[in-house]
């Protein structure tokens, strides 16, 4: 298993690139298997790409994955099973269902795993396969669905799920007549795809808004398509929280400002100064940080849970006292008790909600990384706290940071990861 070693108490300054969003990667790698030859630029090198490549592989397709470019050739693909072993790893496996479902009529996979965050069902999934003619069940850990073909149907989604519109949009491309999916998830990861989709002939729009239409078309209408993933807007928000946490200045390149706008806000809000330019963002960071007084995350354009953890790292040692709710998983809090043992004040009500006394300074420890965003947060931690901090369990971090250690490295921080 990996460890991140840090040295906290080192203000940040320097710039670094921000690579390419894993929550859009994940998805339009999914979704090439709708197309014929996909070239997919800014992907990142981590092990959740390097795991949906070989699911791509497993169902027979040719995918080459050099520098941040995958290209993923479909001419010899053959309908299988998803290999159990890689669907049951990351939560986005299941987002193959909508495209295999598409193109053979029946899709095979274990239940997804991922980030331990609470039920994380199904059921949305389900129901939008089911609303375009598919027969889906989860039965004893497997999704089975088949369906003749795919008939165009409306889809109201009861939560704005990401998943489930995303799966809904791939299973709609080559249904038979109109697709209209309601209550969508608005997030920029939406866009993306549907940006990809549209270049490899699906007609579609809305992406980005609460509704959806898709007009199915014909399997010989799909051909090749050239995209460049959109840059990781939490990977952004995360490092500017950094920030925040050790003080100094920052610039982050290839960013689009609207999708970091819910996290900058809030940090602008305690005291940081975040400064918008063309497709880059410079934070400062000259004080302590003031305490918000509540955040609450929510679907997008609200503050995005994959910033909660982190940011409940810079509040653990802002001046006051603030409260930190999580609306979207159950229980998003396996950071809680980490931070703790690093001299945070934090009150866990119950999973959801967490009331948090600043404390001047953290000091450092051996924690653990239980899921991605866990990680990440008790690096931020560490950079700010007294001393040494350990993370282990790196290969959670892995999963969503590619290099995370190397660009805090290049912004003055003392981190080094290494294996035992
Ligand atoms: C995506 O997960 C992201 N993962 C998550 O990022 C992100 O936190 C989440 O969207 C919300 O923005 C990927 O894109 C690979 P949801 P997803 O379906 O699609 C419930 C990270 O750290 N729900 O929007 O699984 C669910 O339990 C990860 O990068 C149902 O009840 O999220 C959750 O409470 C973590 N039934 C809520 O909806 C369903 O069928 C939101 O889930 C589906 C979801």
């Amino acid at each position: 298993m990996g460890e991140y070693r840090i040295t906290g108490g080192r203000p940040l300054f320097g710039e670094v690139a921000i690579g390419g969003a894993k929550n859009a990667a994940l998805p339009i790698l999914a979704a090439a298997v709708l197309g014929r030859r996909s070239i997919i630029h800014n992907c990142p090198r981590i092990s959740d790409i390097f795991c949906t490549i070989e699911i791509l592989r497993a169902l027979g397709c040719v995918v080459s994955f050099e520098g941040n470019t995958v290209i993923v050739d479909t001419h010899s693909i053959e309908p299988c099973a998803l290999p159990h072993e890689m669907a049951s790893q990351m939560r986005s496996s299941i987002i193959f269902a909508g495209g295999m479902l598409g193109r053979f009529g029946w899709a095979e996979m274990a239940h997804p795993g991922g980030c331990k965050l609470g039920k994380r069902q199904i059921d949305l999934h389900l129901q939008a396969l089911r609303a375009l003619g598919a027969q889906a069940e989860n039965e004893d850990g497997i999704i089975r669905a088949k369906a003749e073909r795919l008939v165009g149907a409306s889809i109201v989604l009861k939560t704005p799920s990401v998943g489930a519109t995303q799966n809904a949009m791939l299973a709609a491309v080559l249904a038979k007549g109109i697709t209209t999916i309601e209550n969508a998830a608005k997030e920029p990861e939406i866009i993306d795809l549907q940006n990809f989709l549209i270049k490899i002939g699906a007609k579609i729009t809305g992406g980005g808004s609460e509704k959806i239409v898709v007009e199915g078309v014909d399997e010989k209408h799909l051909g090749d398509a050239e995209h460049n993933v959109m840059p990781d807007r939490i990977v952004a928000g995360t490092y500017m929280t950094a920030a925040a946490i050790c003080g100094g200045k920052i610039r982050l390149n290839r960013i689009v400002y609207d999708d970091i706008r819910p996290i900058a806000d809030v940090l602008a809000a305690g005291g940081v100064e975040v400064t918008a330019h063309n497709d880059c963002v410079e934070v400062t960071a000259s004080q302590r940080f003031t305490a918000v007084n509540q955040i609450t995350t929510a679907p997008h354009p609200g503050f995005p849970t994959d910033m909660q953890p982190q940011i409940t790292a810079l509040l653990a040692t802002a001046e006051g006292r603030s409260c930190v709710v999580e609306n979207i998983f159950e229980s998003r809090d396996r950071h809680v008790a980490e931070l703790a043992k690093m001299g945070a004040n934090i009150l866990n009500i119950g999973g959801r909600r967490f009331d948090i006394v600043g404390v001047e300074r953290l000091h450092g420890a051996e924690v653990s990384a239980h899921d991605l965003r866990c990680g990440a947060a008790l690096i931020l931690a560490g950079l700010g706290a007294h001393g040494e901090t350990i993370v282990t369990d790196s290969v959670h971090i892995e999963r969503g940071y590619d290099g995370i250690d190397a660009d805090l490295r290049k912004l003055g921080a003392d981190i080094s990861l290494s294996w035992s």
